[in-house]
């Protein structure tokens, strides 16, 4: 294969994915559902139909390109990563996973013909729980452990109930197959680090050992509102200064906790939203990550007992809804062992390491043997329109794919 071709394929691939949910500030916003998104899987679709893959949508909404085995009852290998995006968000997180597999398994089929077993690529729905209070919504569908309880309540930011939004996008209606999948038999996920060790160690692949255990609530407080000229401040029932407070204390817990802990709120919601009112709701999201799963419980545990003790001293009424709770999960060791072969084979620099960032390999890694590689990411920088990654790491991470893919699609009798 000639590298420069790959090279400036994977570069106008990713600008051309980066078109659907372009921003004018020059990110990416395409989340779960909305007209970007909807564009951006139908453009998925025709392109890697006119790559020579066969395609299809499941019933959450993850698309599918194959090359189909000539046994039909052979088992599957997957790989790809998600296409929605955080808001304002970079050109390569998830999206790089899903055009590494399209150009892997075109040159597959273009050089190998039809695989023992079959091998798919997908674009998977969502990942990032972005637009709804929802994360990995297409691997959970795709292993059964979707979360089915609460899904009819919730709703994205400006009211939209996530069961409306999903049909309205043609989805959750039964029209496509079910997303439950009993034939996978490894998932494989290229990414982007989105941290800076692989460009300051100057090493192109990262195998991940690990990802971190990651747990996202909601608090929710409520005070009353009231007149900020005459309510005197030792009469107030202030729902965002009670906020404040939790939100200082949980980020002094965790200083105290040190690394590799660390928590984030980014998001704060406050009622009235009136300079000169006493806000009566204020509802911040905390996300919280760590490698053991013990230490992250513990953590958890002490962040929601600062909010009850912030909300009793201010007086007010305090909710804390947990809808995220994933445990920190190993990578499948022989597929890791495989990839370090490669590596070596190729002449590519490689090193092992954990993701501080969550990835729907930790979803499926609890179902499928499971393996997450990455590459640089320039500055580390990620979640942000300045994501970059060159266009030589791009093509390195691609051809690591195809000789894996090649290994488990095409050469192994057998898959332990
Ligand atoms: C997903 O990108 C996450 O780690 O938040
Ligand atoms: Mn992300
Ligand atoms: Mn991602």
């Amino acid at each position: 294969m000639n590298i420069a071709d790959l090279q400036q394929q994977a570069e106008e691939m990713v600008e051309w994915l980066a078109a659907y949910g372009a921003d004018p500030e020059g990110g990416v916003t395409r989340l779960l559902y909305t007209s970007s998104w909807i564009e951006a899987q139908q453009a998925m679709d025709r392109k890697m139909r006119a790559m020579g893959l066969d395609t299809y949508y499941d019933d959450a909404g993850n698309l599918f390109g194959r090359i189909a085995s000539e046994d039909p009852e052979a088992g599957t290998i997957l790989t790809g990563s998600h296409v929605d995006t955080v808001k304002c968000g970079g050109k390569y997180d998830g999206a790089f996973g899903i055009i590494a597999g399209l150009l892997a398994l075109r040159y597959l089929k273009e050089t190998y013909g039809p695989p023992k077993r079959n091998i798919e690529v997908v674009s998977l729905c969502e990942e990032e729980g972005s637009r709804f209070p929802l994360t990995f919504w297409g691997s959970t569908n795709i292993t059964g452990t979707a979360p089915t309880d609460h899904i009819a309540q919730i709703r994205d930011s400006e009211g939209i109930p996530f069961v409306e939004a999903m049909n309205k996008a043609g989805f959750g209606l039964g029209h496509y197959r079910s997303p439950l999948r009993k034939d996978i038999l490894s998932f494989i996920e290229l990414h982007i680090e989105q941290g800076a060790i692989l460009e300051r160690e100057q090493t192109t692949i990262g195998i991940v050992e690990q990802i971190v255990g990651q747990k996202r609530l909601t608090i929710e407080c409520s005070g009353e509102a009231n007149h900020a000229g005459t309510t005197p401040m030792g009469w107030r029932k202030d729902a965002l200064r009670g906020a404040s407070q939790m939100i200082v204390a949980i980020m002094e817990a965790a200083d105290r906790r040190g690394a590799p802990l660390v928590a984030t709120v980014g998001k704060i919601e406050v009622e009235p939203n009136v300079s000169n009112v006493i806000p009566d709701k204020a509802a911040f999201t905390l996300d919280i990550r760590h490698p053991q799963g013990d230490v992250l419980d513990a953590f958890c545990e002490e962040a929601v007992a600062i909010c009850f003790a912030a909300a009793q001293d201010r007086g007010l009424q305090v909710k804390v809804n947990q809808h995220l709770d994933v445990r920190p999960v190993g990578m499948d060791a022989s597929l890791l062992r495989s990839i370090e072969t490669i590596c070596q084979a190729q002449g590519l620099p490689y090193r092992l390491m954990p993701s501080g960032a969550g990835h729907d390999a930790q979803i499926m890694a609890a179902h499928y043997p499971t393996s997450l590689i990455f590459v640089p990411s320039h500055r580390g920088i990620s979640h942000n329109p300045a994501e970059y990654t060159s266009k030589e790491d791009l093509a390195a991470g691609v051809q690591v794919l195809i000789r894996l893919l090649y290994e488990l699609g095409y050469e192994k009798e057998t898959i332990s």
